[in-house]
């Protein structure tokens, strides 16, 4: 028995949530997985309510599930930045959930913005670091509001930190078994410090223990631009924590868009959180309109980190077998309504 935490949160999350567990409770009842699900409120309605963000009992709390299935948290009335530091970086903090796995898939009869590029050419993988880097809010200001402000915001690099995330990455790259080849993402002709620790963790740990992993290398500029021209030569991509915030968010673009993008963030030793890539979109909220799909994706990776890969491939088959039928994965313009998507994607997965 699984035990799953569920975080609707804010705006359209947990119009999303609920049909991700439509389709985690057909598959299971398919292949005989069971699920017990635990919800909870953190969020922006929750804060404004009790100005209460993550209480420290709830972190603790947390620790005791198999895995955390999360729609978004954001609010149109909250500043930005506490919600996010509050919520969802102390999550991924407190859990360290050092890995942050973002697929870049296009899936059949899925539109993507880029010219004469299909399926076949649309398919990797991005493994970014989700501990450290620029997100740790390391730094300070001076004399803030003077003409004189000083404002400094320190990258923190640790070579153990920067290795476990490289070695979990050679890892993948070895079991996802498609074109071994792992291609480290940093700024090395200019962050000569940080990127310089990347680059020496990436060969000595690849040469020594991943012989049969080809270890590639692109700037990150550069990788934007050849995830735009040439994205077929991707198969896995590890890298920092805000570039790979960044080319994360092109990578969606090019799958398709925020409707169809899961991610997790993972603790390989203990609790991960699954979710959209996309945020609370509170104009879509209550409306029946969202595309469900990437939090169905969230689901179905949920199910293959927990190691039911069977539910998890079946997921995905009904996942493709829907989105053949819809108009578009812009909300709104499906050609159908967020629970009816989710009805099809149950059903094909239960069938
Ligand atoms: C993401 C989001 C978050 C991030 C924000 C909301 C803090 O953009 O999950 O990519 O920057 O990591
Ligand atoms: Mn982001």
């Amino acid at each position: 028995m699984y035990k799953i935490a569920v975080i609707g949160g804010d705006g359209t999350g947990p119009e999303v949530v609920r049909e991700g567990l439509k389709v985690l409770d057909a598959v299971n009842g398919k292949f005989g997985v069971r699920m017990e699900y635990t919800s909870f409120d953190f969020g922006g309605e929750r804060y404004l309510r009790t100005g209460e963000l993550l209480p420290e009992s709830a972190v603790a709390e947390l620790r005791q599930f198999d895995a955390i299935f999360l729609g978004a948290i954001g609010h149109p009335d909250v500043k930005p930045g506490i919600l996010e530091k509050g919520v969802l970086l102390n999550l991924r903090f407190q859990l360290d959930q050092y890995i942050n796995l973002r697929p870049v898939k296009l899936y059949p009869n899925v539109d993507t913005p880029l010219k004469d590029k299909g399926p076949e050419d649309i398919d990797f993988v991005v493994v970014r670091e989700n501990t450290e880097g620029l997100y740790t809010g390391s730094g300070g200001v001076l004399k803030k509001g003077t003409p004189d402000e000083v404002a400094i915001q320190t990258s923190i690099n640790t070579r153990k930190g920067v290795e476990r995330c490289i070695r979990y990455a050679f890892e993948y790259t070895r079991r996802r078994n498609k074109g071994k080849a792992l291609t480290l993402c940093a700024k090395t002709n200019v962050l000569t410090f940080a990127s310089d620790l990347w680059e020496r963790a990436f060969h000595e740990v690849g040469q020594a223990d991943y012989p049969d992993i080809k270890r590639e290398y692109a700037h990150v500029d550069a990788t934007t631009m050849w995830m735009v021209k040439n994205p077929e030569w991707f198969d896995v991509i590890v890298t920092d924590n805000l570039f790979g915030d960044i080319i994360t968010d092109l990578g969606a673009m090019i799958q398709g868009g925020l409707g169809v993008a899961p991610g997790g963030s993972i603790n390989p030793e203990g609790v991960s959180t699954f979710e959209p890539m996309g945020g609370s979109a509170p104009k879509y909220a209550g409306k029946d309109v969202i595309n469900p799909m990437a939090a169905i994706g969230a689901a179905m990776m949920m199910l293959d980190t927990l190691g039911e890969k069977e539910a998890a491939a079946r997921v995905e088959d009904a996942m493709v077998e829907v989105m053949q039928k819809m108009k578009s994965m812009s909300a709104g313009k499906m050609g159908y309504s967020t629970s009816q998507i989710g009805d099809m994607v149950a059903e094909a997965a239960a069938r």
